[in-house]
């Protein structure tokens, strides 16, 4: 039977209490039975892969992806991520042996969105200032995963399928009795604080801190908690799926590899197929609910190239100079949402991790620039060569289009003066999203208490040291 029995919900408990004070009972045990069930799972290897995979034997059909009746008495479904006809290397889609067919749903109705957030962005004038955070308050006690979502910011449009939002989350207790859905976008998960488990309609994944987790656009899941909190980012990627970038000259292997990136085997839960829960749907911009009478994640087999994945970002094959001159940071560049200009990313995930520095007569720590990109870090541990101080583990900083940016003055004067011998960063791991529109901060990430108020007093000290 696989991984489809014996994964208790927990939703059995009644006394599940949410108060101020943060964990109830109900989450201690539910906290306690993700563990276990996170200890024990199970991958398919390979990003871009025609996996498939059945949690019941004879469950997936064979030679066919919709017979005249479906294997076990289960309803054949396909989830077309991309056009039908888009070209192959491209083209994204599964099929789905479930229990019951997703058409079978009541009708939505609205639902508050929260903190959360969509573009287009309008609630400010687009701001070109420097930008810094700290971390996302702690959350009141009872904040699941989708009540802690709180947006920062984004571009384009989701009605056009365009652009991308920046989000943070903070949570404390799981998502049990209800489901997400996004139909706006996928969701690349950088959990920060905290680990998760994400049950998702393809199967299951543990996502740590220093991993990533990719939900692409519709896919079903909820999020448990490992840990009595989690916080993190999240990138939404309103545009075309998100690939591993190209190689060119580095060849065959590096950055990324295929093979690292984990997708789920398939799983359902018994205990879950029927009972209520809330479905909830994210349509351009705006949260959706309906109450089904049973799970949607009722998936017993699926075969194809629209599914979930985590990655190990400890696992990044880190390259750059052994010579001199620093890459340009998209030699990091973990994976790419392609637009439709060769090169030209609407959002790039890019990883900061533990690498040697050897240049020669080089300023090894990033250089002071300016970007027709748009930029947002994020910080997963430790801290970031190019700050000494005020970006922390949790916090976040944009620098848009055209501001200029680089290390602080004590970095640079650190920095000027090292002595170049071989020097490792193995200290933090920070990451960026890049994208190719500025990103509109909305309303809420300028009026945060936690907006740094002096972010460009990082860049005052820089002396004249001009000596013609
Ligand atoms: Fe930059």
């Amino acid at each position: 039977m696989g991984l489809g029995t014996g994964l208790s919900s927990g939703t059995s408990d009644q006394d599940g209490r949410h108060g101020q004070e943060g964990v109830s009972p109900r989450d201690g045990r539910n906290r306690e039975r993700a563990r276990r069930t996170a200890e024990g799972l199970t991958y398919l290897s390979g990003f871009g892969n025609e996996h498939s995979s059945e949690s019941v034997p004879g469950a997936l059909p064979v030679g066919r992806n919709s017979p005249q009746r479906a294997p076990l008495g289960l309803y054949a479904e396909q989830l077309s991520g991309t056009a039908f006809t888009e070209p192959r290397a491209s083209n994204r889609r599964s099929w789905l042996y479930r229990i019951r067919p997703s058409a079978a749903h009541p009708r939505f109705e609205r639902i508050g969105n929260g903190s959360l957030r969509s573009a287009p962005f309008t609630d400010t004038a687009p701001d070109p200032n420097r930008l810094r955070w700290n971390p996302l308050p702690d959350p009141p006690g009872g904040t699941d995963f989708l009540d802690g979502l709180w947006t920062l910011g984004g571009n384009g449009d989701v009605a056009q399928r365009s652009g991308m939002a920046v989000h943070l989350y903070a949570a404390n207790t799981p998502m049990t009795d209800r489901v997400l859905c996004d139909s706006d976008g996928e969701l690349l998960i950088v959990p920060e604080h905290g680990g998760l488990l994400l049950r998702t309609e393809f199967g299951l994944l543990r996502a740590e801190p220093g991993h990533v987790a990719l939900i692409p656009r519709g896919v079903r899941f909820r999020v448990e908690l490992l840990d009595e909190a989690a916080r993190g980012y999240v990138c939404e990627n309103y545009g075309q799926p998100f690939v591993l970038p190209e190689l060119g000259p580095i060849g065959a292997n590096g950055l990324a590899n295929p093979r690292d990136f984990m997708a789920p085997v398939a799983a359902f839960d018994e205990g879950e197929a029927d009972r209520p829960v809330q479905v909830v749907n994210k349509f351009c911009g705006n949260l959706w609910a309906a109450r089904y009478d049973h799970s949607p994640l009722d998936v017993v087999a699926w075969h194809g190239n629209h599914v979930p994945y985590v990655y190990d970002l400890r696992r990044f094959n880190v390259l750059g100079t052994i010579s001199y001159d620093h890459p340009d940071p998209s030699i990091f560049t973990v994976l790419t949402s392609p637009s439709d200009t060769p090169g030209l990313a609407g959002v790039d995930f890019v990883v900061f991790a533990p690498r040697w520095l050897v240049g020669e007569d080089t300023f090894r720590p990033p250089y002071f620039h300016r970007n027709v990109m748009s930029e947002y870090m994020g910080l997963i541990e430790g801290a970031y060569d190019a700050k000494a101080e005020g970006f922390v583990p949790g916090g976040g900083s944009l620098h848009n289009m055209m501001s200029a940016h680089g290390p602080d003055r004590e970095t640079f004067e650190r920095a000027s003066a090292a002595e170049l011998k071989p020097h490792k960063v193995d200290d933090g791991l920070a990451f960026m999203f890049e994208t190719r529109w500025p990103v509109l901060p909305t309303a809420q990430s300028l009026e945060a208490a936690h907006l740094q108020s002096r972010y460009d007093e990082v860049w005052q000290g820089l002396q004249r040291n001009f000596r013609p």
